[in-house]
């Protein structure tokens, strides 16, 4: 007997083999019973005809309920009809556990409800296809770094620093001291990259936003790539053949998940580089144009955004250039565009930000200039500054926010459906 799962049932044609798993449906038509089966790698029909197997295999079935534990053996079968090409004609089933009555019927459920759910929703045929993308996503997204040469480096969670934005923080006793649960691995990332040339951190980032949007989580994961010697075009070339690469390789080995979805390739497959690159004046100016009233120095909303990112023929396009005044201290200033800063933030079509990055101040007295400037505690950026004084050089990186990206792979509509358990302003169970 060959134990497999649904993910590699292709490779047992016609053959006898047992998955372990749970029912996720069943039909019946008295004497045929049609059992959907997931094991977790996928989802499979069994088919179990009442005169081909023992009465009690027939009977154990009839009483199966959903999310019952169980443990299938039969041939497997191939048919085109199937989402993943093959069917299993069923010669046992073993009952593991019979499920109680289940929270979550197949049918529609308000999103409180299944958020509430979340622990057993995350079983559904849509959130696991979701979940799958996502953990593709990173998976894709360390491979195009890591075959470059970049190091992965952890940075710390418990921080004394507010780089982003001190409206933002989650703030709680450290022994005697005040700390926060990081926002970004940024600067540690800069640290690690005057050790090892081009780095990463990758991990849980906080924000204490009081927003409740489609696309904001108060704890979300985040890519930050931190490279020496590279300047403000090349850190935006890095991001296009990132972006390129992880949504091209979803595409080729996500086919099944992407179908679950209804994802429209065509509109992913569009997403080739070289993205177009607009100025934040250029960007004012198509607003203006297109009858909103902003003025130069106003932050984009989500709204501007998305306006913005529907303009150049589903690409993702990068807005360089930011009023230093709607960034972070740390960013380089232009001294081709005065009053701006060596920034972009990436939008990708019908959402908007996806990527926020910049060219880092390497000088020394600029960067203490704008510490002071934002009223920041220079003893905590002591550190910080440090990298300036020891062989400072020009370097730059950004940060990939992994829920939207999911979001703008999958198409679904919510950041809460794109990490497996969301932390959001009125959510912290389960
Ligand atoms: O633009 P942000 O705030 O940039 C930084 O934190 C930099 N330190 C990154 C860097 O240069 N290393 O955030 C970067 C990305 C955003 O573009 C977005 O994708 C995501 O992080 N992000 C969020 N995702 C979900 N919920 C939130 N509240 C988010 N805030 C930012």
């Amino acid at each position: 007997m060959i134990k497999t799962t649904i993910a590699k049932i292709s490779e047992f044609k016609n053959q006898e083999v047992t998955i372990q798993g749970w029912l996720y449906n069943k039909r019946s038509s008295g004497k045929i019973q049609f059992l959907q089966i997931r094991d977790g790698s996928g989802f499979i029909q069994g088919v179990v005809v009442k005169k081909e197997v023992k009465e009690n295999v027939f009977n154990i079935c009839k009483e199966l309920t959903q999310e019952s534990s169980i443990i299938v053996t039969g041939q497997v079968r191939k048919d085109e009809r199937a989402p993943s090409g093959y069917e299993l004609t069923v010669n046992n089933v073993e009952l593991i556990s019979l499920a109680k009555e289940y929270p979550i019927s197949l049918k529609e459920h308000g999103p409180e409800f299944l958020m509430d759910n979340r622990h057993l929703w995350l079983r559904s045929k849509k959130q696991h296809a979701i979940l799958k993308i996502r953990a593709a996503i990173s998976k894709y997204a360390r491979e195009f770094l890591d075959d470059r040469g970049f190091t992965l480096i952890e940075s710390p969670i418990i921080t004394s620093s507010a780089p982003e934005e001190t409206s933002s923080l989650f703030e709680f006793d450290y022994f005697d001291t005040k700390a926060y649960l990081s926002q970004t691995g940024q600067l540690y990332a800069e640290a690690a990259a005057m050790a090892f040339g081009s780095v990463y951190t990758f991990g849980p980032t906080f924000r204490a936003e009081k927003s409740k949007t489609r696309r904001h989580l108060n704890e979300f994961w985040m890519l930050e790539p931190e490279m020496c010697f590279v300047d403000h075009e090349g850190n935006l070339d890095l991001q296009e053949d990132l972006i390129e690469y992880i949504i091209q390789n979803v595409i080729k080995n996500c086919a099944l998940e992407l179908k679950i979805l209804e994802r429209d390739i065509k509109e992913l497959e569009k997403v080739k580089a070289p993205f177009p690159r607009l100025t934040y004046d250029d960007a004012i100016e198509l607003l203006k144009k297109s009858g909103e009233e902003i003025e130069w120095g106003e932050d984009f909303g989500a709204p501007h955004e998305i306006y913005i990112s529907e303009q150049f023929n589903g690409l993702p396009v990068f807005v360089t250039n930011y009023p230093k005044e709607c960034k972070a201290f740390y960013m380089q200033p232009d001294p081709e565009k005065p009053g701006t800063v060596k920034c972009a933030d990436l939008l990708y079509p019908g959402f908007g930000e996806i990527i926020g990055g910049s060219e880092r101040i390497n000088d020394l007295d600029i960067l203490v200039q704008r510490i002071k400037e934002e009223k920041l505690p220079m003893d905590i950026y002591d550190w910080y500054v440090d990298l300036r004084k020891y062989g400072t050089v020009p370097h730059s990186g950004f940060g990939l926010g992994l829920e939207r990206m999911t979001i703008c792979i999958t198409g679904i509509d919510h950041i809460r459906e794109s990490i497996p358990f969301a932390r959001t302003l009125n959510r912290i169970t389960p």
